[in-house]
């Protein structure tokens, strides 16, 4: 069955009090139009089509990095949520197919609750996601009797009677794309806020003679973000799911409580992460891989074995092959460690590519910027690169070549060299207490005066 997707994201969301519009605030390091789009996009989709409004340029460009297939369509002014979805008629009118209306702004709704929506077509032309709420507030409410729906009323416009029902309308709505837009047509806008209502599709429909369901999800689903402490509480909603199900698959989390993930990170089986590891986008960690305490991931690949951390940065471009091991206080940004590259302490590996089995000693530096342009340092395979050697890129150490400690390494270095960029130890006999004595002097003089 061929499906597209409407999400509504026009909306101001005024009561964030930002300057970004609603749908790019993060949970889980991704817009909250990413969350939904991933939903989406996991359905296989025949289109996603994103109704934007406010900042539409700055909205749509988040739905285009998100898929570059995703089309935009301009809702200006905003006349309500039928007349959202109608700027997509467009583009949808003559598809043969279901669709999917979703907002931009409820991040949760699950794949197999939208699967379960398209099963329930089958028995009606519309199908309505619900849910039974706690507090049902202001959300819409829908009015069914024997699993038949029979309207959604407004908050605003229902009666005491009706405000007292607590199956409440999530927003999310399935019809075929011919059904929905021509329902959406007979919308009028004669309600408490003048406002076009989705919502109204039901009561048309049943006057059709159509037949109009409910698929009732958990309410954990449906949460929207309004506010800074929706989104804040959304954001925890996110990682206590994500840990649990981190758990379910496998992965040890030390402390769970103190990991935080993004929409996309992926983690193998029997991978063990530490306490206060923190996921940036993009990240996977393949099974057996371990993450110490206090890292910083992000755009980073670490593969079976590896070991990372405690206190490693990993950046974008980062990355491990098999049983690499970084330790502590080492950041890594756009560079390939081969199979068991040992970067122990203290570094800083830019723009580089490391040959297998090399081990990179404490406080090296790839000096991969010279306040312009960014430089690539390559260095070969089983090389040892003495603490503190300063890398000065673009600069090539061959297979099995040594640096000295403390050198500054500005010529490539051939295979199975030993490359010596430091100036030569002199001893002075002496001198030392000489000038111990002379400081000392110098200061009890001072005393004095
Ligand atoms: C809507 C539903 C309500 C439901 C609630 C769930 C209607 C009329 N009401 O109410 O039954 O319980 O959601 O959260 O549909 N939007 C546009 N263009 C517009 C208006 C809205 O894109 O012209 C977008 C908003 O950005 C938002 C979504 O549609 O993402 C919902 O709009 P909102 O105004 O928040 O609807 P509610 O009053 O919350
Ligand atoms: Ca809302």
């Amino acid at each position: 069955m061929a499906v597209s997707f409407i999400i509504l994201a026009a909306g101001m969301g005024s009561r964030m009090n930002s300057d970004t519009p609603k749908v790019l605030h993060h949970i889980a390091a991704a817009p909250l139009l990413h969350h939904a789009l991933t939903a989406a996009r996991s359905l296989e989709p025949a289109r996603i089509v994103v109704v934007t409004g406010h900042e539409a340029a700055a909205v749509a460009k988040s739905a285009e990095a998100f898929d570059p297939s995703v089309e935009c369509v301009l809702q200006d002014p905003q006349l309500g949520t039928a007349h959202a979805v109608d700027m997509a008629a467009p583009l949808l009118k003559d598809f043969a197919g279901e669709a999917i209306v979703l907002y931009g702004d409820t991040p949760f709704i699950r794949p197999e609750t939208l699967e379960a929506m398209l099963h329930a077509r089958a028995r009606h032309s519309v199908v309505v996601l619900g849910f039974q709420a706690k507090d049902p507030g202001r959300y819409g409410r829908l009015v069914a009797r024997d699993k038949e729906l029979e309207k959604i009323v407004e908050y605003k416009d229902a009666s005491d009677e009706e405000r007292r029902i607590t199956l409440c309308n999530s927003g999310v709505i399935c019809a075929s794309a011919k059904t929905l837009f021509d329902l959406i047509a007979e919308v009028g806008n004669a309600n408490a806020a003048a406002e076009f209502y989705l919502t109204d599709i039901v009561q048309i429909a049943r006057a059709q003679g159509l037949s109009a369901g409910v698929v009732i999800c958990d309410e954990a689903e449906t949460m929207g973000v309004n506010t800074r402490a929706q989104l804040a509480e959304a954001e925890g909603a996110f990682q206590s799911r994500a840990r649990a199900e981190a758990l379910e698959n496998g992965v040890t989390l030390t402390a769970p409580e103190t990991v935080f993930f993004a929409l996309d990170t992926h983690i193998g089986r029997d991978a063990i992460i530490g306490p206060n590891v923190i996921f940036g986008t993009k990240v996977t960690v393949e099974s057996g891989a371990e993450v110490k305490a206090f890292c910083h991931l992000e755009g980073c690949h670490i593969s079976r074995g590896a070991t990372v951390g405690p206190f490693a940065r990993l950046r974008p471009g980062a990355e491990l092959a098999e049983d690499v091991h970084v330790g502590n206080f080492v950041e890594i940004k756009n560079a390939i460690l081969d199979e068991g590259v040992k970067v122990g302490h203290l570094s800083y590996i830019g723009d580089a590519d490391i040959g297998e089995f090399t081990n990179i000693g404490a406080g090296t530096v790839t000096c991969n910027y010279d306040g312009v342009m960014k430089h690539r340092t390559r260095i070969g395979k089983r090389a040892f690169i003495g603490s503190d050697t300063m890398l000065v890129a673009p600069v090539t150490v061959g297979n099995d070549a040594l640096t000295a400690s403390g050198s500054v390494i500005t010529e490539n270095v051939p295979d199975e060299a030993l490359a010596l960029g430091r100036a030569k130890q002199v001893n002075k006999p002496g001198l030392a207490t000489k000038l111990m004595a002379r400081l000392k002097a110098i200061k009890a003089a001072k005393g004095k005066s």
